[in-house]
């Protein structure tokens, strides 16, 4: 049983998260949506919310969990008996950080591999973080997160029936 840790923040959960979900799961039997409880970030949703939402939007994908945890990720993964660490790549901006917390991994615990997936092309420019700050200030964000997250970011930010919609095919940049 070859098993991946997704770990990440996830707040709120993307549609580059999913893609990333659904192409790791053709390479794991199971993977372990984990999020991270770091009461030391603010954040735009609780970690109940977030598993909630992660519940709901990942369904429909045979052999994913969701959890959370603290502490080491990669105690975490041999608590699970996982044996690999899944991430994500974006753009060259990632490469620093996700290089040195991959190499800071492999020193803690050398058993556990962390993968890479590019993420795809669609999802290169979007962040939890950014479309946060767009649906803040009333931006669309439709074709970014799924349908429920952009429900519940509007409900966040007082706006229930939804952002404006932008001019934009779905999904293009
Ligand atoms: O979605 P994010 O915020 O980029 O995810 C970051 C995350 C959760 C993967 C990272 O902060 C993490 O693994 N934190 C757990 C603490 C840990 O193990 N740190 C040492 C390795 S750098």
């Amino acid at each position: 049983m070859k098993t991946a840790i997704y770990p990440g923040s996830f707040d709120p959960l993307t549609n580059g998260h999913i893609d990333i979900i659904k192409r790791g799961i053709k390479l794991f039997d199971k993977i372990i949506v984990a999020i991270l409880v770091n009461p030391a970030k603010q954040s735009l949703f609780s970690v109940d919310e977030r598993i909630d939402i992660l519940t709901e939007c990942l369904k429909d994908i045979q052999g994913v969990e969701i959890d959370s945890f603290g502490g080491l990720l990669v105690d975490y993964a041999q608590q699970k008996n996982a044996h690999a660490i899944l991430r994500g790549m974006r753009a060259v901006s990632d490469f620093e950080y996700e290089f040195q917390m991959a190499l800071m991994n492999r020193r803690l615990n050398r058993e556990i591999q962390t993968v890479f997936l590019m993420t795809g092309l669609r999802w290169i420019y979007t962040s939890s973080s950014i479309i946060k700050e767009a649906a803040y200030f009333g931006g669309d964000i439709s074709g970014m997160v799924p349908p429920l997250v952009e429900k519940r970011i509007a409900e966040k930010f007082g706006n229930p029936s939804g952002n404006r919609k932008s001019n934009q095919p779905e999904g293009d940049f």
